[in-house]
């Protein structure tokens, strides 16, 4: 199968291209337009290989995405997407116009140049605080950030095009992801990251907020699962079944790292901050047999790891355009 993969320059992106080329036989297109999360030394030692192959460009164009998918292609897995929540409540416009305006422009090129497949990467985010028990697929939706709005937009208008045009688009929900190549502006490898330099570890709010944590990697060999197996029309959660408060999670990496706890600071909390995310995802184990494999803490060992040994990769991000941001709008809001 020729595959495009679009937003395979960032954290999940890469990890799966990695998947595709490591453990399956297709090809593999990558549109991305390398925004300040995009980086294509998370692709390094990929670019000889014959079967990948990488562009530089914005799904919101329209003529170039119609001319990819014209090669043909048989499937789409679509990751572009801006993806962090803090900065969507800076600059909420450019999670629309990508997240999902963007989305709408691959829809369109479908239509045009059917795909076998349409995979539609989603978030947990979509169905808002889930303050007791689990959220299943049928969960209301309830998002309460700009990015998680754009994002059940997203989902509601692939779906739309399934039911109404017969495109063959499938969603995948997930929980958070960790693991190596995540870009230091998300909870775990900024709290890594800051702890080695001995810099503090600005926790939000009172950090009882409980995510649902999945290895990078159960999560792509989910979504290569949902890819190859999943049904047109469906959506499938993709979680990984470990929650935890955020004070647990910093408290491991300080223990990993055997640094102090005085490096923790309560900050200002996150605008429409969600208390809590949990998800159902027996729908995939039962209809696909899949189920992650990492063990939480294990997961986060190997990933306290990775970014011991690759220094030279989060200090070069970390000195990017990040930085400038972080020190400017983050900071200010968070009162560092
Ligand atoms: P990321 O921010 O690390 O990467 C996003 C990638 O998309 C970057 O390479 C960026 O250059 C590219 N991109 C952005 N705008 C683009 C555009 N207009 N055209 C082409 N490429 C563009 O994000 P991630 O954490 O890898 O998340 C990938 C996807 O998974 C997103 O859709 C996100 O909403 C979803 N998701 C992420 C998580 C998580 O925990 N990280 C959990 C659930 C769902
Ligand atoms: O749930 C899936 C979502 O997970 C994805 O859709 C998003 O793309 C991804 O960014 C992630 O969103 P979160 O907002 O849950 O992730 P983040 O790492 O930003 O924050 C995790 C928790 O940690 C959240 O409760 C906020 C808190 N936090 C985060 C940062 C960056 C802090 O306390 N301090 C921080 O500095």
């Amino acid at each position: 199968m020729k595959i495009l993969v679009t937003g395979g320059a960032g954290f999940i992106g890469s990890n799966f291209i990695r998947l595709l080329l490591q453990e399956t036989s297709h090809q593999v297109v990558n549109l991305d337009f390398l925004t300040y999360a995009g980086n294509l030394e998370n692709l390094q030692g990929l670019e000889k290989n014959k079967r990948y192959r990488f562009v530089k460009g914005d799904i919101r164009d329209r003529k170039l995405v119609e001319r990819i998918l014209a090669e043909p292609v048989d499937a789409l897995i679509n990751f572009a997407a801006e993806s962090h929540v803090d900065r969507s409540i800076l600059d909420p416009q450019s999670f629309i116009q990508t997240n999902y305006f963007g989305v709408a422009v691959l829809l369109e090129a479908c239509r045009k140049t059917p795909v076998k497949i349409y995979l539609q990467v989603g978030t947990d985010e979509v169905y808002g605080p889930i303050l007791k028990g689990l959220a299943d697929e049928a969960g209301p939706l309830n998002p309460s950030s700009p990015y998680s709005a754009s994002k059940a937009g997203a989902d509601l208008l692939a779906l739309s095009y399934h039911k109404t045009f017969g495109l063959p688009i499938t969603v995948a929900r997930m929980s958070n992801n960790y693991g190596p190549f995540q870009f230091p502006e998300k909870l775990i490898p900024l709290f890594i990251t800051n702890a080695i330099a001995d810099q503090p570890l600005p926790v939000y709010g009172d950090g009882q907020q409980v995510r649902d944590w999945i290895f990078v990697e159960d999560a792509c060999a989910g979504l290569l699962a949902i890819l190859e197996e999943g049904q047109p029309g469906e959506i499938y959660n993709l979680g990984g079944g470990n929650q935890r408060t955020n004070l647990e999670v910093t408290q491991f990496i300080l223990n990993e790292l055997k640094k102090p706890k005085r490096l923790i600071k309560f900050v200002a909390d996150r605008p429409g901050h969600d208390r809590r995310y949990a998800l159902d995802s027996g729908k995939l184990k039962k209809q696909l047999g899949f189920e992650p494999a990492a063990d939480f803490e294990n997961g986060l060992k190997r990933t306290v790891k990775w970014y011991l040994e690759n220094r030279n990769w989060w200090r070069r991000v970390k000195s990017g355009k990040y930085l400038e941001y972080y020190r400017t709008q983050y900071q200010k809001r968070i009162g560092l």
